[in-house]
């Protein structure tokens, strides 16, 4: 603080008698301004002091004022600089982590952003003023699931840690509650009579056409993203590797913007009309950017721009699908994937499913349960451990989340309403699969 100029009160051999003098009561001065002179001087002279109660007051500078504050006398301020006392008191700083902060300052404490603020009663008294969201990370989580009964694993993600909730979210997600019309999709029913394999895996039976898991960022996009990579496995799949493509979440991010917002989120209907109508590029020619960016191409003008190089010499327009399909039950879904490869699902995203690392995915009691979001993701097959059944399914959240971006989640169960909305689609391949 800056209070450099302070009075020390030697009280010679009897200090505790000095004390006992030199109470709380001592009246106002002037002590040290009776001296005559407005200066105080630099060191402990006996010439620079002052008598009170019969004992000296030096009116000097080395007092420290925060570890001896009463040894000051109390009208040093106004007697010996002829100053008025300043407009606040002065006023202790905050702490936090054994460091000090001024009234203003900011920290961040968890995900939350602490301010140090003056008390407006006690203007000489300071203290924190928190947000009080709820964090992405959760500690309930991660040790309920832990150390509890659950088939799955929890870990602290560093990039989730500093978060909030409401954060991940809204931009870790981003697929809006499906609208009547979403509902009203047409649905595709099999009923085949077949038995299917205990496992199956789109990666395995159709090695390199299966996308890559993307990483949305701190984007809303999943909508975009998913839809993107599940037109680009089934481009691959149905032109037998003629049109292995990576096609881009951005044009969707970017074009799609009729009743769309961005990385506040999109609706999957609105999605997939404009795949079938407009069509995707190629991720080369408009790689994924986390944010939306000038449209590269003109609505319903469907030819590949000039700085696109087609995936075949054939394609000159832009990459679309057919009309997409619901399905509806665990082994229709499981027999679309087996013929034409991953699908789009939907489902309910709560806290705890941020923190997972391994094992069989279910929703848990733990952590926040409020708070909650949809969530579009890639199945691309099915497993089944002890008997335990599960989808194997890409997120879209990078590498490092779960098991090298993908998570393994209840099977006919509808966990998470995983099974309530997937969604299968044909894409408009130039060479079909032979
Ligand atoms: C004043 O006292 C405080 C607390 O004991 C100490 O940290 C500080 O270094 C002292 N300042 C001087 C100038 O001695
Ligand atoms: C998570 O990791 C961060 C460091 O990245 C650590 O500060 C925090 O205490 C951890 N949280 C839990 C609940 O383990
Ligand atoms: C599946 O779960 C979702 C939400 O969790 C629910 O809305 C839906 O009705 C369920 N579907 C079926 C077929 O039970």
């Amino acid at each position: 603080m800056t209070n450099t100029l302070n009075l020390l009160l030697l009280v010679g051999a009897s200090m505790s008698v000095a004390i006992g003098y030199w109470g709380p009561d001592l009246p106002p001065g002037p002590y040290c301004g009776k001296r005559g002179t407005r200066q105080c001087c630099n060191d402990r002279q006996d010439s620079c002091s002052h008598e009170i109660l019969s004992t000296l007051c030096y009116c000097d500078q080395f007092c420290n004022r925060s570890r001896v504050h009463d040894d000051c006398c109390p009208d040093y301020e106004e007697v010996c600089l002829g100053i008025s006392p300043p407009p606040n008191p002065i006023t202790k700083p905050c702490r936090y982590n054994n460091k000090f902060y001024p009234p203003g300052e900011k920290v961040k404490q968890g995900c939350n952003e602490c301010e140090c603020v003056i008390q407006s009663d006690r203007p000489e008294e300071v203290q924190w003023s928190c947000e009080q969201d709820v964090c992405l990370i959760s500690e309930d989580v991660i040790n309920g699931v832990n150390y509890g009964n659950e088939k799955w694993r929890a870990a602290n993600y560093s990039e989730f840690y500093g978060k909030k909730l409401k954060d991940g979210i809204k931009y870790k997600l981003g697929t809006f509650p499906l609208t009547v019309e979403t509902k009203r999709m047409g649905s595709i029913r099999y009923d085949k009579n077949i038995v299917y394999p205990n496992e199956f895996d789109c990666r395995t039976k159709w090695r390199d056409y299966i996308s890559p898991v993307i990483d949305q960022g701190w984007c809303g996009s999943d909508w975009a993203v998913t839809i993107a990579t599940v037109v680009s496995d089934r481009f691959a799949i149905q032109s037998n590797g003629m049109e292995k493509i990576l096609l881009s979440p951005q044009t969707l991010l970017s074009c799609n913007r009729r009743y769309q917002r961005g990385c506040d989120g999109g609706h999957i209907d609105a999605a997939w009309n404009y795949v079938r109508e407009d069509g995707l590029l190629d991720d080369n020619c408009f790689p994924y950017e986390a944010k939306v960016t000038k449209c590269p191409v003109k609505p319903k003008s469907d030819n590949l721009p000039i700085f696109c190089t087609p995936s075949v010499p054939e394609r000159t327009t832009r990459y679309k699908v057919g009309p997409p399909g619901k399905l509806k039950k665990e082994l229709d879904i499981m027999y679309d994937i087996m013929e034409s490869g991953p699908v789009h699902a939907v489902m309910t995203v709560y806290q705890d499913f941020f923190h997972y690392r391994d094992g069989v995915y279910r929703h848990t009691r733990y952590g926040d349960n409020q708070l909650q979001g949809l969530h579009s993701v890639r199945i691309v097959g099915w497993g089944e451990n002890r008997g335990d059944k599960y989808w194997i399914v890409a997120n879209s959240w990078g590498r490092e989340w779960g098991i090298d971006g993908y998570f393994h989640i209840a099977r006919g169960e509808n966990e998470s309403g995983i099974e309530s909305f997937v969604v299968t689609v044909l894409s408009d391949v130039i060479n079909a699969k032979k």
